[in-house]
């Protein structure tokens, strides 16, 4: 994109320019000319920022829109796009936006954080995150789940880069956010068609069809939202242990669920019994990420897959939970730990033979968690 673009767009953007340069603040929500909120440490903050009205705050979202080549007007009131720096952006024009051209911008961050960084931010424990460590290295099916702006994508950055370097890493995305550090990465982007202009449109579908020829050891999707479901879940079936993708989903019960839905979006013709055990079957591990309303971001959940029983509900164990035992009175933070749950996982006798550091006795939970883990044993005790 032309610098002229870049500086248009930053003098459009004068009115939050600060809150642009300002790395403290994540994410920038404009709800019409005269109402913005920040998000600063994981809480939401009112700006004193303004825009002087609602045709300045239109002006901008259409220069942003035009630098990406696309338009947002009455026939296209919404815009998802990508700032020249990466921030992503999304935009609602009214009058489908009550409050006047509603935005939210999702700031891009130079410093990807890493498994040390989830440590340090109560994200993970230790263990916690050795234990993914080896899992990523051991190449096993992963999803990760969470609500909208729980740390999905972040986690997946996390835990692409700690593949195996020598693997040949597919990524898939909407818009590439991932900045996966490895040696051997393909990043793949999908297109929006513009009928009227005679582009087609390239889907996540179509990327993973293609990625799938060209000889991935991994396959990850940014965000499965759709029938990639059932492509991704084929990936991980057939040779490519170690793909990976995220999904909006509460618990990690409700990851398994909400794939199965997507892959039953469409004109699939398998029965959903046979996606359900393909579920079960390909996907091994779950990552809930959860935002908390203390603002922080944690893993709130460990688990893995076992499959289906017979009566086609599924099976999941938790192997690590993180547990609230209290709140600090003075910060309103909540205080907790990460603790394993005392289920061994499945695969436990490849961390043996693999000589990886992380020893069985490390899923045996510490004497003070049983009472939440086990709430109801402990009573009847
Ligand atoms: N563990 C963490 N601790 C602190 N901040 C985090 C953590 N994980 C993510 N964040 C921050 O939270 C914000 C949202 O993260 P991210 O984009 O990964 O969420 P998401 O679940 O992928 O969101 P969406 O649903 O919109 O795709 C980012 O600003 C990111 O830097
Ligand atoms: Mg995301």
């Amino acid at each position: 994109m032309s610098s002229v673009f870049q500086d248009a767009i930053k003098t459009l953007l004068a009115p939050i320019e600060n809150l642009l340069d300002d790395p403290t603040v994540s994410e920038i929500m404009i709800n019409g000319p005269h109402e913005i909120f920040i998000e600063q440490k994981g809480l939401v903050f009112l700006a004193p920022n303004k825009f002087p009205d609602e045709e300045a705050l239109m002006a901008s979202m259409r220069a942003i829109a035009q630098s990406v080549g696309r338009v947002v007007d009455a026939d296209n009131p919404r815009l998802d796009a990508r700032l020249p720096d990466g921030s992503r952006i999304a935009v609602v024009i009214p009058p489908m936006a009550k409050n006047g051209t509603t935005v939210a911008i999702r700031k891009f961050s130079e410093e990807k954080l890493g498994l040390k960084d989830m440590i340090d931010f109560g994200s993970l424990s230790p263990d916690g995150a050795r234990f993914l460590d080896c899992c990523m290295y051991l190449g096993k099916n992963t999803l990760v789940s969470g609500g909208t702006g729980s740390g999905k994508t972040t986690m997946l950055n996390v835990l692409g880069s700690r593949m195996p370097k020598t693997q040949r890493l597919l990524i898939i995305e909407d818009a590439a956010e991932l900045q996966i550090k490895a040696d051997h990465v393909v990043q793949f982007e999908t297109r929006k068609g513009n009928p009227e202009r005679g582009i087609t449109e390239v889907s996540i579908r179509d990327l993973v069809e293609s990625a799938l020829r060209l000889r991935p050891d991994r396959i990850i999707v940014g965000e499965v939202r759709g029938q990639e479901a059932l492509d991704l879940l084929n990936a991980m079936g057939t040779g490519h242990e170690g793909s990976m993708g995220t999904v909006h989903a509460n618990t990690p019960l409700d990851a398994c669920t909400r794939l199965e839905t997507l892959c039953l979006m469409g004109e699939t013709k398998i029965p959903p019994d046979a996606i359900r055990k393909m579920v079960g079957s390909a996907l091994q591990m779950i990552v809930q990420c959860n935002r908390y309303h203390d603002g922080g971001r944690r893993t709130s959940h460990i688990s893995e897959v076992l499959g289906v029983d017979e009566h086609g509900r599924y099976i999941v164990r938790d192997i690590f939970r993180w547990i609230q035992t209290g709140k600090d009175p003075e910060t309103g933070k909540y205080i907790g730990e990460m603790v394993p749950c005392g289920y061994v996982p499945t695969w436990f006798p490849e961390f043996v033979s693999n000589k990886l550091p992380f020893p069985k006795s490390k899923f045996r939970p510490p004497e003070w968690a049983l009472e939440y883990l086990n709430p109801t044993k402990k009573k009847a005790a």
